[in-house]
């Protein structure tokens, strides 16, 4: 890390980042990214072991780590995780709420569980998660929440009914505790990626007809590489964007800009 890079507005010397679902896919690249301005590191999976070789990864580049088990699903398991990063690094500047998953199905296919999984995991986590935090950064009258939601904050797709809800709840979520928590120096932004390849969606792009298709309505023409969100979470963890809250934040190629939504055939 050269000392360009930890200059001035988008420097995070002293910060420590707490990234919730590290154990894979966008969560590693927005540790990456913030570990790459300066911050510290707490990072967790459900399944402490999958986190070893990101930890030591990290731990290469020095930058402090902390890997913690989370099931955003338990409270317990939020609570007991919020009090371990504030006993490990007595703060938490940057929380990062990455965790989240999906379920493609036909809406009339959705039963009553896979509801709650992807309810309970992308928009209740999601607040839960950011209410533990916030009872530390309130007193300490600073703060920085990036709440991960997607291209279907703000549009609906077939086949991700319950996704779309979650996301675009995410999107609601982020308004409504900007509101709230403006007043003591937080601010709460929802980073909303358009179409990454990862282990959660892998098997959409094995389909050459289907990306072909997708790259087709991305004005940018091609589907987003994980790295292409370090400036936008590094942006919103840092205090370049220390006047903007309740946004959402698109990156994704432009497939939010026009007739580009319809991606039939994925239900
Ligand atoms: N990939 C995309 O194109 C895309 C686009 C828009 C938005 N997003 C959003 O970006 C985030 C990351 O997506 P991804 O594609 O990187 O997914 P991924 O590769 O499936 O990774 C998901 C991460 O979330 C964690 N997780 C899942 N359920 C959890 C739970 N109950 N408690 C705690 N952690 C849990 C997983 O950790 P463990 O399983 O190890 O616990 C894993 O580290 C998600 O919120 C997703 O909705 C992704």
């Amino acid at each position: 890390m050269t000392d360009e890079k930890h200059s001035g507005l988008f420097d995070l010397t002293g910060r420590v980042a707490l990234v919730t679902g590290c154990s894979r896919g966008l969560g590693q690249y927005f540790a990456r990214a913030l570990a790459g301005a300066g911050a510290d590191l707490v990072v967790t999976s459900r399944d402490l072991d999958s986190l070893a070789e990101f930890e030591a990864e990290v731990k290469g580049t020095g930058c402090r780590v902390l890997p913690l088990a989370l099931d955003v699903r338990r409270e317990q398991s939020i609570a007991a995780m919020v009090q371990a990063a504030y006993d490990h690094y007595g703060r938490i500047d940057i929380l990062v709420n990455n965790a989240g998953c999906n379920v493609r199905k036909s809406s009339v296919e959705i039963s009553w569980d896979d509801w709650n999984l992807v309810l309970d995991t992308n928009l209740r986590g999601t607040f839960f998660t950011a209410r533990e935090v916030a009872r530390r950064m309130i007193p300490a009258g600073y703060g920085r929440i990036i709440n991960i939601g997607s291209v279907t904050s703000v549009f609906g797709y077939a086949g991700l009914a319950p996704y779309c809800a979650s996301r675009g709840g995410t999107r609601q979520l982020t308004m409504s505790l900007a509101d709230e928590w403006g007043r003591y120096g937080i601010t709460i932004n929802c980073l909303a990626p358009g179409w990454f390849k990862t282990a959660q969606n892998a098997v959409m792009y094995e389909d050459s007809q289907w990306v072909d298709y997708l790259t087709d309505r991305i004005p940018l023409k091609r589907p987003g590489n994980p790295d292409d969100l370090d400036g936008a979470v590094v942006f919103l963890a840092s205090e370049s964007s220390r006047y903007v809250t309740g946004q959402t934040l698109l990156v994704d190629g432009g497939i939010s800009t026009g007739a580009t939504r319809a991606l039939p055939g994925r239900d």
